[in-house]
C-alpha cells in the first residue's frame, strides 16, 4: 500500500485522527506519508510531498466540516489531483457537533471523479472549535479513546479489503445521508456567504505588537501585515488568528454563540457517535 493521510487542521482535532491513522498504518507494517495541507509554513515541503502521491495511491484525507462543507484547502488539494487515478481513498470529517453537513458526500464525488473510489470513511464528531472560549463546548472531550479504537480498527479493515482480490467500494449514495431538502440547502451556503453570519474580528490596534503570529499561523496563508494584519479573501474563518494571537489584539464579540450553535445543534439532531462506513 503506498499510503498517504492529507489533511488540514486549524484546531487540531482532524490533526489527531490523521494521527491515529498513521500510527496504525505504520503498526501494520506501512510507512505513510503525512501531510499537512495548511502547514503554510512549510508550503515548499507540502508541495514536494504532494508530489509523491502515485495514481495508485491510497489516500486517506480529512477535513474539518465548516458552514456544512469540508474546508477549501481539502476540496481544492482534491480537485489538483491528477485524473485517470487507479488508487483508493479514505475521507473523513470532523464535525463540531451540530452537523457534520454534506462534506463527506462532496469529498467523496469528487474522489470518485479523480479515480480513487472510497473505500472507507468516517464521520467523527470533535470539539467545536468555534466554542474555545466557553466552558462546555459541544463536542467536549471528543474525540475520545473511544472514538481512536473505533478509528484504528477503520484502518485495519479498509487494508484488509486492500488484501482481498476484489476491492469493495463504499456507495456514494451511503455517504449522501441527509435528507434531499436539506442537503440542497446546505449546498446553498458557502464559506463566504458565512463569513457575513460569523462574528466580526477587529484589530485592537492599541494591543497588536505587529508580530508576525497571526500570518504565521495562519493555516490559509491570508493574513498580511501591513503593518496591522488584513484578512484576504482566502481567509477560512478558522479564527486562529483571534484565538492564538500572544496580545489579545484580534476581537470579536462571541458570546451569542454558544446559544446560537446549541440550537442549531438540537435542530439538526445529527447523532454524535462515530460512523463508519466500509
Ligand atoms: C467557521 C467554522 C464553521 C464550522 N461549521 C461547522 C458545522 O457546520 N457543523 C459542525 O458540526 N461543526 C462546525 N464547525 C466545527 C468544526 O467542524 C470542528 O470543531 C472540527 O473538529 C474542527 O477541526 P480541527 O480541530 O481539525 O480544526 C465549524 C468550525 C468553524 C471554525
Amino acid at each position: 500500500m503506498n499510503a498517504f493521510v492529507i489533511y488540514c487542521s486549524p484546531a487540531g482535532s482532524t490533526q489527531h485522527v490523521a494521527e491515529v491513522i498513521g500510527k496504525t498504518l505504520t503498526e501494520l507494517g506501512q510507512a505513510p506519508v503525512m501531510i499537512d495541507l495548511c502547514d503554510t509554513k512549510n508550503a515548499a515541503a507540502v508541495k514536494t510531498r504532494i508530489k509523491e502521491i502515485r495514481q495508485d495511491s491510497v489516500l486517506f484525507i480529512g477535513s474539518p466540516v465548516y458552514a456544512f462543507h469540508a474546508v477549501p484547502p481539502v476540496m481544492e488539494f482534491i480537485e489538483r489531483l491528477p485524473g485517470n487515478g487507479h488508487g483508493y481513498s479514505v475521507p473523513f470529517v470532523t464535525w463540531g457537533a451540530v452537523t457534520s453537513g454534506i462534506a463527506l458526500h462532496e469529498m467523496g464525488t469528487l474522489l470518485y471523479k479523480k479515480g480513487f473510489p472510497v473505500i472507507g470513511a468516517a464521520k467523527i464528531a470533535a470539539v467545536h472549535s468555534l466554542m474555545w472560549q466557553f466552558s462546555h463546548p459541544l463536542g467536549e472531550g471528543r474525540p475520545d479513546a473511544a472514538d481512536d479504537h473505533k478509528v484504528a480498527e477503520m484502518v485495519k479493515k479498509v487494508a484488509a479489503k486492500l488484501k482481498a482480490q476484489s476491492v469493495s467500494t463504499v456507495p456514494l449514495a451511503e455517504l449522501n445521508y441527509q435528507p434531499e431538502d436539506v442537503y440542497n440547502s446546505m449546498a446553498k451556503l458557502s464559506i463566504k456567504a458565512a463569513r457575513q453570519m460569523l462574528p466580526q474580528r477587529q484589530v485592537l490596534k492599541d494591543a497588536c505588537i505587529k508580530c508576525p503570529v497571526c500570518s504565521e499561523i495562519c493555516p490559509a496563508g491570508a493574513i498580511t501585515l501591513d503593518p496591522y494584519p488584513c484578512f484576504g479573501e482566502t481567509c477560512i474563518l478558522c479564527y486562529n488568528c483571534m484565538r492564538l494571537c500572544p496580545e489579545k489584539a484580534i476581537a470579536a464579540e462571541f458570546s451569542p454563540m454558544e446559544a446560537w450553535l446549541k440550537e442549531k445543534a438540537g435542530e439538526f439532531g445529527e447523532d454524535t457517535q462515530l460512523k463508519i462506513f466500509l
